[in-house]
């Protein structure tokens, strides 16, 4: 295993390139599986969890091809309809492969997904929404075994917003019988993503708001054109933290500044300055020293989950309390117990963490739990002064496109070592 080894205190400038969405590009490659054909995908991330998903759909019966950021991918010869233990226990977004096969076969058995460490993974809105759809699941062995019952399509509200449980939902639709009603569905732009590459295909979906039609169809006709991933604002939210660590000035290009403003909106309430360079760059200053402010995530459009931890690697510097209120995943702080090792001082009651400031962070070595951690402990430990090492870094090899590389484009001490 690999580490990543930090000498910090180094004020960062430069440019960065954000890659494709690893959140568009998993439920888009997922759907290739829907209707057999051969499918060009560009702007896809070399990240683990793509190569995860490329190998659950080779285990399928798909050919793919990946290069450079473009995935050819042929998924006639799909005949099975199982996504297996090893590949769902490494990713939990294989259970987009379930609403795939559910529309192609009718069928599919799906290994239980875990939990994380970002607390615990709940699927029920999948299983009734697909109950809801015409399709049975039963529990056997530790699969997940659904099959359609009686004429697919229907109406479904969700109980909750859940990214993944509206994709897969859209997927089992796309070739139903009848057609099909969501209410209250999650509107991240990687599910606005998924329906545009869906609707490239000739399926026949409506989005009005948190309400999402799907007309059925007979058949899609496989890309005539490439089809182009999103950029990935999770990523270039990241870098807009960075951005906010004293002395630090980044431009952040390919990137979709309209989906960014939640995150603009908190990083500038800390004092960093953010100026839109084109239609895709932006560019952030940071502040001499930066202000508290109070944050609550909550589902698109509000400031995201998954940027919550990145931010609180900046707050734990400012000069004053913090608030942090994690309304998606209620355990989303892991990244305490590490940030803590910096000399960070932060309390947790319930949902709530609350962020002392302080003047300064001291290396150390750190353990990474989860994606979004890991990005927050390189952040903490680039602003501290000295030496840091973060372990376990496949977790954030699994989302971030050599972030190391780009981190070292912009003046970062940063290395890696075998563990
Ligand atoms: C997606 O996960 C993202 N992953 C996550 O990004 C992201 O944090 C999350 O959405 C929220 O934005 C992908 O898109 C591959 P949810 P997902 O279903 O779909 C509850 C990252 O770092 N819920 O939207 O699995 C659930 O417990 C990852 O890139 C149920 O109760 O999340 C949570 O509280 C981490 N029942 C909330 O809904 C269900 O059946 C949102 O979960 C499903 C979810």
């Amino acid at each position: 295993m690999e580490k990543i080894v930090i000498e910090g205190g180094v004020a960062l400038k430069g440019s960065v390139e954000i890659s494709g969405a690893k959140n568009s590009s998993l439920p888009i490659l997922a759907a290739t599986a829907l209707f057999g054909g051969e499918y060009t995908i560009n702007n896809v991330p070399r990240i683990s969890d793509v190569e995860t998903m490329l190998k659950l759909l080779e285990t399928l019966g798909a050919e793919a091809f990946f290069e450079g950021n473009s995935v050819s991918i042929n998924t006639k010869k799909i005949s099975k309809h199982e996504a297996p233990y090893d590949l769902v226990k490494t990713m939990r977004a294989s259970v987009l492969a379930w609403g795939s096969l559910l529309g192609r076969f009718g069928r599919a058995r799906i290994s239980f997904p875990g939990g994380c460490a970002i607390g615990d993974r709940p699927i029920d809105q999948h299983i009734k929404g697909f109950e809801a759809l015409g399709y049975k699941t039963n529990i056997d062995g530790g699969y997940l075994e659904s099959i359609s019952a009686k004429e697919t399509g229907g109406s479904y509200k969700f109980a909750v917003k859940s990214v993944t449980g509206t994709e897969n939902l859209i997927l089992s639709s796309v070739l139903a019988k009848r057609s099909t009603v969501l209410y209250n569905c999650a509107v991240e732009p990687e599910v606005e993503d998924l329906i545009n590459f869906l609707s490239s295909l000739g399926a026949a979906i409506n989005q009005k708001g948190e309400t999402i039609e799907v007309f059925p169809v007979t058949s899609l006709n496989p890309q005539s054109k490439p089809y182009r991933v999103i950029p990935d604002r999770i990523e270039a939210g990241t870098f807009l933290a960075l951005g906010s660590i004293a002395g630090n000035e980044i431009e952040i290009l390919n990137c979709e500044p309209k989906h960014l403003d939640e995150a603009r909106r908190a990083i500038e309430s800390v004092g960093s300055k953010i100026q839109g360079q084109g239609l895709s760059a932006l560019k952030v200053s940071s502040p001499l020293t930066v202000s508290p402010t109070d944050i609550e995530t909550n589902p698109y459009p509000f400031f995201p989950t998954d940027l919550q931890a990145q931010l609180m690697s900046v707050l734990v510097l400012a000069n004053g309390v913090s608030k942090i209120t994690e309304n998606v995943f209620p355990n989303r702080f892991i990244h305490i117990a590490e940030l803590r090792k910096l000399g960070a001082e932060i309390s947790l009651k319930g949902n709530v963490a609350t962020v002392r400031g302080v003047k300064e962070l001291v290396g150390a070595n750190m353990q990474a739990s989860d994606l979004r951690a890991s990005a927050s402990l390189l952040i903490g430990a680039l602003s501290a002064k000295g030496k840091s090492e973060v372990r376990r870094i496949y977790h954030l090899d699994r989302g971030y496109e050599s972030i190391d590389n780009k981190l070292q484009s912009l003046g970062a001490r940063i290395w890696r070592e075998k563990e």
